[in-house]
């Protein structure tokens, strides 16, 4: 009678599971994670909710290179992000799809995972699925509206197909385009320069990177000159070159700043001025320089931190450097720091094919 019931039990659960299983097949699709090969870096910071997923970042990756997120089916958010470019821009300003110019340079996009403190020069957008919108919607960029680029994916059988993949569901709404785009930037990693091989011992700098190292990562001292250095660690520190900070890096005086940066999302004074410290890996590729594009080459950014502008909000390990007359760095000194940048380059990113157009 026991037994009877047990099998009896089994049977109706056996039946319901299978049942279920029948009815949610297509949705039960399992998704593996997507591993992350990272090296000696930190732990990346990836938002608890939206773990990488194979289907997920393959999803992302289509995504990025969709040109049916913009108005006119024209451009996509590799139009400006170029992998051979470490996916950044060589304009000036890049142009949107109404051919107009932007008003700021475009960033690098690589190592976002290690980016903790919000994206863009002004820090407006907290997370990167917050971020990935905003190109899309700016009449400037993509200039076109959410809704259209949810009708115009929703009707592609292939986007169905890969959000149901990646997420369990064929409805397609902007939170979850804006999860693809988030696991596929938050999969571009770049470790694999120069620099990277010399850290690990299967590579040496020649003499002229070597003193550029020197000068990059040594504080500056006055007293001892033949001791002191630039000191660009200070901000381009760490694994990334970057400290997400915001800061003023006295590319203009208080009478010349035209654009407030940091301020505008913060409204505070004290942030006058001030712009995300951008990584320098690849900067070699990355041409040119600054939230505005000001400088044309590296030789350009050097001769800028030689002797930087006073201003209320320009960072105190300038304000130290200027009673001094700035740096002063000899000619040979601002050939060695660029050499040094130039280790930076990773040639792997800019190849990957993991990370290049899927169409
Ligand atoms: C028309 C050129 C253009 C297009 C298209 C474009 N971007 Fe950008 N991107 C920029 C510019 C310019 C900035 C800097 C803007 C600013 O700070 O105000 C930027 C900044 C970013 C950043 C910030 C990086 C950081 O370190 O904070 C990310 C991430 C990014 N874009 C991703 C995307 C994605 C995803 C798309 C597609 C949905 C896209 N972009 C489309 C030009 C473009
Ligand atoms: C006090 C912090 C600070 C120090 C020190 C500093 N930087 Fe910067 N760096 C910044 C900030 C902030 C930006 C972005 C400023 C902007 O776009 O307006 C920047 C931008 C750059 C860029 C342009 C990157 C790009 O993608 O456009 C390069 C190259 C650079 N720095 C190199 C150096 C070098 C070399 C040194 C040492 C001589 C140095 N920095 C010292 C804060 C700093």
């Amino acid at each position: 009678m026991k037994n009877k019931k047990v099998i009896l039990i089994f049977t109706v659960l056996a039946a319901v599971v299978l049942i279920n299983s029948c009815k949610k097949e297509p949705e039960e699709t399992p998704d593996e994670p997507y591993v992350l090969d990272y090296g000696t870096f930190p732990e990346p910071q990836i938002a608890g909710d939206n773990p990488l997923t194979r289907e997920g970042v393959k999803l992302g990756r289509m995504l990025f290179y969709e040109k049916m997120l913009s108005r006119t089916n024209t451009q996509s958010c590799a139009s400006c992000h170029m992998q051979q470019f470490a996916f950044n821009d060589t304009a000036k300003f890049s142009l949107g799809v109404k051919n107009l110019p932007g008003k700021r340079n475009a960033m690098s996009v690589f190592n976002m995972a290690w980016n903790t403190n919000a994206f863009f020069w002004d820090g407006r957008a907290q997370l990167l699925r917050h971020q990935s919108l905003k190109p899309v919607q700016d009449p400037l960029e993509m200039d076109e509206t959410l809704e259209n680029i949810v009708a115009k994916l929703q009707a592609s059988s292939t986007y169905r197909q890969q959000f149901r993949r990646a997420f369990g569901t064929s409805t397609i709404d902007t939170l979850l385009i804006s999860k693809a785009l988030e696991q596929f930037m938050n999969s571009i990693v770049s470790n694999k320069s120069k620099y990277d091989d010399y850290l690990a011992g299967r590579a040496t700098l020649t003499p002229e990177e070597e003193r550029g190292r020197f000068l990059f990562f040594t504080e500056y001292n006055p007293a001892f000159p033949a001791a002191s250095g630039a000191d660009c660690q200070h901000c381009h520190g760490g694994a990334n070159f970057e400290n997400d900070k915001y800061m003023n890096n006295g590319i203009d005086d208080d009478a010349s700043v035209s654009d407030i940066g940091r301020e505008k999302v913060t409204g505070l004074a004290g942030d006058k001025a001030k712009f995300k410290v951008p990584s320098l890996r690849n900067v070699g590729l990355t041409a040119p320089y600054m939230h505005d594009g000001r400088f044309r080459t590296l030789e350009e950014v050097v001769d800028h931190y030689n002797l930087v502008q006073n201003s209320a909000t320009l960072d105190p390990s300038f304000q130290q450097q200027l009673p001094n007359g700035g740096l002063q760095l000899s000619a040979a000194d601002k050939a060695a720091l660029v050499a040094f940048l130039h280790t930076l380059t990773d040639q792997q990113l800019t190849t990957n094919p993991a990370y290049s157009s899927p169409f």
